[in-house]
């Protein structure tokens, strides 16, 4: 912690620290968080470029170990687990089923939560939607720093929202919003966006780390003091991580992430990171022209297929957060007209199909070295779990030969290196699910086969790559 490093103290744990604190400032990384003493043009941590920023550190009090021996602080001996109060967080709905499956069934009294995502995927939107409801019984306060409280209002109500209850603040010095906290002490707190909030007594620009860190840091105590549920907006950069405050994610309790692609109206809403429920969870909304709307059914808007199928697709069942999800694999085969055959992945991972490949050659006999490969998840979805390997390969060998999979057929599985299937989690729910989504045939890992029948749906147990080849 730079801020705890005492100047003239006799304190300091490593060299490093001691050359921070002669220093009086130091460069962080507006990316990871890395601290160094000088400046430098790229960060040694995480490779960005020009990424450092100055901070200045404030010295600290007195030194803290008391004149006698021993530390100041007053003695506790420590508590077994088992006499500790472990009362059910009491949670509170955000009055949207989606959201509050993210946030691992409702929000948690007195978390920090911190949602990210690129300017105009809905954040305000979405939030100022969940707040007017929640105003409704609880004490909700709405603090922006980026637009005006007319603006908010005249959203409000273009949404029709219900706006009697909600207070705004338009601001954006932390001593103001503070001193309001003190006195309303809201039971819901929204802060957009965290980088717009700065510390008079802090010398960085707002935005910078050190502001971002500190603004934060207060909220967040002032939030497991009262109980207050807080949630801070976050921007995103250009590549997809949180501006500045990767160091803020170390304070909070939930990070999630609201994604958006430019030609599609819907937007998936991501659990990073959540200490009261699963990561990865995934909430699926929809932008129309009254605000955002949940969509109940996300298997179904991934797989509008169009009417004439081709060769080269396939279905499967991915497992996201807590929940089956049905998705469409894409793969063109081509042949290769140039010197090294290409291998373009999207939604998938690129080392995974360089994998399948030499599989498919090794064990199924089935060389493809002379083709290029384009592998594509329908819908933007990215795919990180296994259960995509068998699929992919149907898919490619489905467009190599030109030979339709049966519409009514979805296949899940890890593949081996020793060309066997290996089971994925979860395979009863993701067989409940295509066949509630109408699927009637399903290609899976011998483990995976259901130990009771699926209504509408016959299971196909494969044990290994080439028994699954065989069977399509
Ligand atoms: P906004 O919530 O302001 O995004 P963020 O706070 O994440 O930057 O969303 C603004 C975008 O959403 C903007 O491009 C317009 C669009 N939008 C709609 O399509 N329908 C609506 O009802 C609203 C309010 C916004
Ligand atoms: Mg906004």
């Amino acid at each position: 912690m730079l801020h705890s490093v005492a100047f003239k103290g006799k304190h300091f744990s490593t060299f490093r620290e001691q050359k921070l604190a002669k220093s009086k400032s130091a460069f962080v990384c507006t990316d990871c968080g890395a601290d160094y003493t000088k400046w430098q043009g790229q960060c040694t941590a995480c490779n960005a470029w020009n990424t450092l920023s100055e901070i200045r550190l404030s010295p600290a009090a007195a030194s803290r170990k008391s004149k006698s021996s021993g530390y100041a602080g007053a003695v506790s001996s420590g508590q077994k687990l088992s006499e500790i109060d472990v009362a059910e967080e009491p949670r509170t709905s955000s009055g949207f089923a989606e959201l509050d499956r993210v946030f691992g069934g409702g929000m948690v009294l007195g978390s920090a939560v911190l949602i990210g995502g690129e300017p105009g995927a809905g954040k305000s939107t979405l939030l100022l939607q969940m707040m007017c409801e929640l105003a409704k019984t609880e004490k909700a306060l709405y603090v922006t720093g980026e637009e005006s409280p007319q603006q908010i209002a005249l959203r409000a109500k273009r949404l029709g929202l219900p706006t009697e209850h909600l207070s705004v603040m338009a601001e954006t010095s932390l001593d103001a919003i503070m001193a309001t906290l003190e006195k309303d002490a809201p039971k819901i707190l929204v802060v957009d966006s965290i980088q717009v909030v700065y510390r008079e007594d802090i010398a960085s620009a707002p935005g910078s780390v050190s502001q971002v860190r500190e603004c934060a840091a207060e909220l967040v105590r002032f939030s497991k003091q009262r109980g207050t549920i807080l949630i801070l907006v976050g921007h995103v950069t250009k590549e997809g991580s949180l501006a500045g405050p990767k160091v803020l994610e170390h304070m909070i309790d939930c990070s999630l992430l609201l994604e958006s692609s430019d030609d599609s109206r819907y937007r998936m809403l991501r659990s990073r990171k959540n200490r009261f429920g699963a990561v990865n969870e995934l909430g699926v909304f929809a932008m129309t022209d009254t605000g955002m709307k949940e969509v109940g059914n996300p298997s179904a808007i991934f797989l509008s297929r169009n009417e004439n199928t081709s060769s080269g697709s396939i279905v499967t069942s991915v497992w996201e957060g807590s929940r089956p999800l049905l998705v469409e694999i894409q793969a063109l085969a081509d042949a290769n007209q140039y010197q090294n055959p290409r291998r373009v992945v999207v939604g998938l991972e690129a080392n995974r199909l360089a994998m399948l490949v030499a599989v498919l050659h090794r064990h199924a006999g089935i060389a493809v070295g002379d083709q290029d490969i384009f592998l594509n998840v329908v819908g933007g979805v990215r795919i990180t779990e296994t259960g995509a390997d068998l699929p992919a390969i149907l898919a490619i060998l489905s467009s190599m030969r030109e030979r339709e999979i049966p519409r009514d057929l979805i296949a899940f599985g890890e593949v081996g290196l020793a060309g066997e299937l290996r089971p994925v989690s979860n395979g009863q729910e993701r067989l409940r699910e295509a066949a509630k989504q109408g699927f009637s045939r399903a290609v899976v890992p011998y483990a995976n086969r259901p130990q009771t029948a699926i209504k509408g749906m016959k299971v196909i147990a494969a044990k290994t790559l080439v028994e699954a080849v065989e069977v399509i």
